[in-house]
């Protein structure tokens, strides 16, 4: 496993199906960074709870008698089972496997045969193993990694920047979450989100809206956020109506696999984590919310687009990843200005691994 040592060659290609490379991205990457964990409306009453993860990291959202929303590492502290699936209403969480018993800070309050076993004295150190967890407007972020910066750090200008764009994100309402897999590397997604280049040959309706061009599209970096900003085109065509109060559509990944989406037109944003799976495999979900006041019109519109991009998008990592991983080459080239965010991606890839 050797690193190129320059922004013009990609990563090596054999780091988009070796297990190896994978854990060690697991273990110092998706256990050090902030990640989106879900919606807060999902945990709103005193109560509820929502499972969610972290990478590979299982974690439970809960929020408390007393308001307190905390994150929990979804795994029992008796021999490992997942204590809470999917979402709902608890007044404790109870491992499914031997009762172990959890009240909803965390703490260990009852486990079968407790009296009988002096092992299970101390059970004040046996409580779920307590999460970082970071709020932005409506939504939830996790970081396994208690010596974290916090996420506003990592978040940079983001929040002023859509809301100077007219986005106010906890004036949406959600809409729907949209869940995917697709057979590609984790790094495959992402840097196919992090360019544009592909856009005037593979998302033609998309490329109708929007003004890809390497002139009217811009790159931009900073910190562990990677933004694309594109204004709508003169004569926009097809069926989604990019006209409103958002002008321009703005497409930020915040490091290592967050994406937040604009699209001009009507107040809208998806947001939404790239999570490995295994080496080969890739799972997504995206939150979609939209203004309060859009027409069911401009609704499907919207709504047709994205699933065609969205679809594009599958088969265009999925061939890569048939490409890259026949192992027939060692690495491919990236273009200096058109492909600049998957360098910066791919910088941020080697220094989280310390190569
Ligand atoms: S693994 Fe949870 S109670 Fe045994
Ligand atoms: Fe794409």
């Amino acid at each position: 496993m050797a690193a190129t040592g320059t922004t013009s060659r990609t990563l090596p290609w054999d780091w988009y199906t070796d297990p190896a490379v994978l854990r060690l991205e697991q273990e110092r990457i998706f256990r050090r960074f902030w990640q989106y964990a879900g919606l807060l409306t999902d945990v709103a009453q005193p109560g509820s709870f929502a499972a969610t993860r972290a990478g590979d990291v299982p974690v439970v959202l809960v929020r408390d008698e007393g308001g307190t929303l905390r994150a929990f590492l979804n795994v029992c502290r008796h021999r490992g089972s997942l204590v809470c699936e999917g979402s709902g209403m608890r007044k404790t969480l109870q491992c499914p496997y031997h009762a172990w018993t959890y009240a909803l800070d965390g703490q260990l309050v009852n486990a079968p045969r407790l009296e009988r076993e002096e092992a299970l004295a101390d059970t004040g150190e046996l409580g779920l193993v307590q999460l970082r967890l970071e709020t932005w407007g409506p939504f939830a972020f996790v970081n396994p990694d208690p010596e974290a910066a916090p996420l506003s750090d990592f978040l940079g200008d983001i929040p002023e920047r859509l809301a100077a764009s007219g986005v106010d994100v906890d004036a949406l309402r959600f809409l729907e979450r949209a869940e995917s897999e697709c057979g590609a590397n984790w790094k495959i997604c992402a840097e196919n989100y992090l360019e544009c280049y592909h856009c005037p040959t593979a998302h033609p309706g998309f490329s109708a809206v929007v003004d890809v061009s390497p002139d009217g599209y811009l790159l931009e970096a900073e910190g562990w956020r990677m933004s694309q900003v594109g204004p709508v085109r003169p004569e926009p065509r097809g069926p989604y109506r990019p006209a409103g109060e958002v002008e321009r559509g703005q497409f930020h990944f915040l490091f290592p696999n967050t994406v937040v989406n604009v699209m001009p037109g009507r107040q809208n944003l998806s947001i939404g984590p790239i999570v490995p799976r295994d080496p080969e495999r890739t799972y997504r979900f995206l939150d979609y919310f939209v203004g309060e006041d859009v027409d069911d019109d401009w609704l499907r519109g919207f709504l047709e687009l994205d699933e065609q991009v969205g679809a594009e998008d599958r088969a265009l990592v999925e061939s890569v990843q048939r490409g890259i991983g026949s192992g027939a080459l060692e690495s491919g080239v990236l273009l200096p200005e058109s492909e600049q965010l998957i360098a910066r991606f791919q910088t941020l890839v080697l220094e989280a691994l310390g190569e």
